[in-house]
């Protein structure tokens, strides 16, 4: 693995840090890809890329954006849908059209089909440049819960309690939230040419410590990323406080 780590001083450093990465991995690409986690970790990364593409010029205006995972159930005009996410976190600020964006979709008929219809579509993309993570508190990676396979593909997935109660907060109640997502599989966001896991907070410091030291196991989906040859891991210091000290 070729492990870069940055602990930031605070949230601009952070997402300036992401940024840079970002663009350093789509320059010179004519039709970058670029794969985008949703949830709380990654809108300031998508905050500042917008302020950039506005004062610049947009390398990104040309990319195919892929997300990472949907709930079942849900189609892309429901409001709670990655989908809805995607379209106004990323899709609308950075100027990208929406014809080039690929989302699973949640309210498919046959979920598994979508699933590898989307792991298809993926293939034929010609694959991620660049792939921005978050990671759960259990160790999640994308939807893959804990004891999900190393080698999954795109596929349908029963979420965890442990998830589905980090995630009650955009719902009005537990029940509200979803049972199951599609989410890209491990070996399919292993496939991305590189790789940036972002995180903040001390409720993340332990997975983050499992994932990156650890052992490489099902049981720490993210640990995962260790076989990855191109990994950025851009923490706060509060998500850093169990790596070994030598990194932190
Ligand atoms: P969060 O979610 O960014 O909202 O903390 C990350 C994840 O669950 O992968």
């Amino acid at each position: 693995m070729t492990l870069r780590l940055v602990v930031a001083e605070n949230p601009e450093e952070l997402a300036a840090c992401a940024s840079d990465r970002i663009m350093d991995a789509v320059a010179g690409r004519m039709a970058p890809v670029l794969g985008v986690a949703t949830g709380s970790s990654p809108l300031g990364i998508y905050a500042e890329l917008a302020r950039r593409v506005t004062f610049g010029s947009n390398p990104l205006a040309r990319a195919s954006i892929f997300a990472l995972d949907e709930y079942v159930g849900f189609s892309a005009d429901d409001s709670r849908s990655y989908a809805a996410f995607v379209r106004e976190r990323v899709v609308r600020p950075l100027g990208i059209d929406p014809a080039r964006v690929f989302v699973p979709n949640g309210a498919a008929v046959d979920a598994d089909a979508e699933a590898a219809r989307f792991e298809a579509q993926l293939i034929s993309s010609g694959g991620v440049d660049v792939q921005v993570v978050g990671i759960g508190s259990n160790g999640h990676l994308g939807f893959n819960e804990p004891d999900s396979p190393l080698n999954s593909g795109t596929r349908v997935v029963t979420l965890s309690a442990s998830t589905r109660s980090d995630n009650v907060r955009y719902f009005d109640a537990i029940e509200s939230v979803p049972t199951q997502a599609i989410t890209q599989g491990l070996a399919t966001i292993g496939r991305a040419r590189a790789i940036i896991l972002v995180a903040q907070g001390e409720h993340k410091a332990r997975a983050l410590a499992a994932a990156l030291f650890g052992p490489v196991s099902p049981e720490c989906p993210a640990s995962v990323l260790q076989l990855h040859a191109d990994v950025t891991v851009v923490i706060d210091g509060p998500a850093a406080q169990h790596l070994p000290t030598v990194w932190s």
